[in-house]
């Protein structure tokens, strides 16, 4: 048995012939036979190693893991042990930090359309800072601020109109999408220029998230050009050195393998930017903030499936159907996003073969599929296990029970033992909000 040699499979991953074995030091088939599949399984020792890795590179600036990317309370709980602060964007996402155990003020708030509702929760449970991600929301703070009679601290997001990011549905830094507030129209000046003049509200500093799944730490080079303009524009017309900015999320992962950029360098490269772009302005550094998703959890994570048919339309190509889909992991579905397949346990090979073939759920729709073109390396043997990697962040968050499929179980396994993170939903939770036909 081997360790994984690379990424993307988690660092205490053990193979054999190619297959996944171990898991955390649990084997595969004994957390199949005692969770069901599908089943999420995090590898607790190496998400550690990535939130600490996230600590150090940032010490002395803030780390808030972006909920988005899997929001388990188990998950938001390590997150918050290990150092990290949390952003959360909408009421379910703020109860989960809550549950969690997170004091409002390891949190700050997103939403590029804020219910009063959150805003109410976000102001009760005393929120760090708000990120304010359009003009109106702006009034709409102040308003609170001066009827509790303390200005709320908020960070006006800015769109910098540099594009990064793997698909058009992740990349947000660009005019002509719906987040933040454009540099190049003036909307971010504006909306400052309400902050500064309101008296409920207080600038504290300044944010963007530009896009998902960027490779090359330089791309947020411009990013940081504009930001750090932005942050000189608001000395020069307000007289205010703003002391704090968030340059979002965004690191990618080598979901198939290839290089990935280490945190470090991603740290060193943010931080030396700003720093050179403050220098040329005659800015002091202010404290920075990231919000890393998918670096985070995305690498640490596994599904494990069970195969069911195996199809071979001859000509065409060879169909792997797995007991799950686009309601367990809709990425590829929704934007091509690959993941890495492997056959899995000591009993997945039915025959060698090293054709490519194409891995797909059970859905009612033939756009269910999981990965096209994986070469195995062999022919699985139906009841017999695959996995996938890269499968922490955007999984189970992203997850539907489309079909009634109930949503999986999700484990962390971490020295020899699987810690339930979430029940496996069942057919009576399925039903439950229904009201029953008269
Ligand atoms: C505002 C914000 N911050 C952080 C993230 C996390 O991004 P990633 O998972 O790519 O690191 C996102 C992702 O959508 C986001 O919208």
């Amino acid at each position: 048995m081997i360790p994984a040699a690379s990424p993307p499979f988690p660092s205490t991953a053990q193979f054999s012939d190619g297959r996944l074995m171990r898991i955390g030091g649990c084997d595969v088939d004994d957390l199949a036979a005692q969770h069901g599949t599908p089943l999420w399984v995090l590898d607790g020792a190496d998400l550690r190693a990535r939130l600490r890795a996230y600590r150090e590179a940032f010490a002395g600036h803030d780390v808030y893991y972006a909920t988005k990317a899997n929001s388990v309370l188990g998950v938001l709980r390590l997150a918050l042990d290990e150092g990290c602060d949390l952003d959360v964007a909408s009421l379910g996402e703020l109860a989960a930090a809550r549950a969690a155990g997170a004091a409002g003020e390891r949190l700050i708030l997103h939403g590029n359309n804020k219910s009063d509702a959150e805003l109410d929760a976000a102001v009760a449970a005393g929120v760090h800072r708000i990120v304010v991600d359009d003009h109106d929301e702006v009034a709409r703070l102040d308003e609170r601020g001066v009827a509790r009679g303390e200005p709320i601290d908020v960070w006006v997001r800015a769109t910098p109109g540099v594009s990064a990011g793997y698909h058009a549905a992740v990349r947000t830094g660009t005019d002509d999408q719906k987040f933040g507030l454009s540099i190049r129209a003036g909307m971010a000046d504006a909306a400052i220029d309400a902050v500064v003049d309101a008296t409920g509200v207080r600038l504290r500093g300044l944010h963007c998230h530009v896009g998902s799944g960027v490779l090359d730490p330089t791309a947020f080079e411009p990013v940081v050009d504009a930001m750090v303009g932005l942050l000189a524009g608001v000395r020069d017309r307000h007289g205010i050195e703003l002391g704090e900015l968030d340059l979002g999320g965004g690191l990618g992962i080598a979901e198939t393998g290839g290089h990935e950029p280490s945190v470090a360098s991603y740290a060193e490269a943010l931080r030396s930017a700003v720093q050179a772009r403050c220098t040329e302005h005659g800015l002091p550094m202010p404290r920075l903030a990231v919000e890393p998703g998918r670096s985070l959890v995305g690498p640490s994570g596994i599904t494990l499936y069970q195969v069911g048919s195996v199809k071979t339309v001859p000509g065409v190509r060879t169909f792997i159907a797995v007991d799950g889909g686009m309601s367990d992991n809709p990425r590829h579905a929704l934007y091509g996003a690959a993941h890495p397949f492997l056959l899995a346990g000591p009993a997945a090979v039915a025959a060698p073969g090293d054709e490519p073939v194409t891995v797909v759920g059970k859905h009612c729709e033939s756009g269910d599929v999981l990965a096209r073109d994986v070469v195995l390396g062999a022919t699985p043997r139906p009841g017999g296990l695959m996995a996938s990697g890269a499968a922490g962040a955007y999984t189970h968050a992203m997850a539907s029970t489309y079909n009634r499929l109930p949503r999986p179980a999700m484990v962390l396994a971490e020295d020899g033992d699987a810690r339930l993170l979430v029940r496996r939903e069942s057919i009576e939770d399925l039903l439950a909000l229904d009201v029953p036909p008269a």
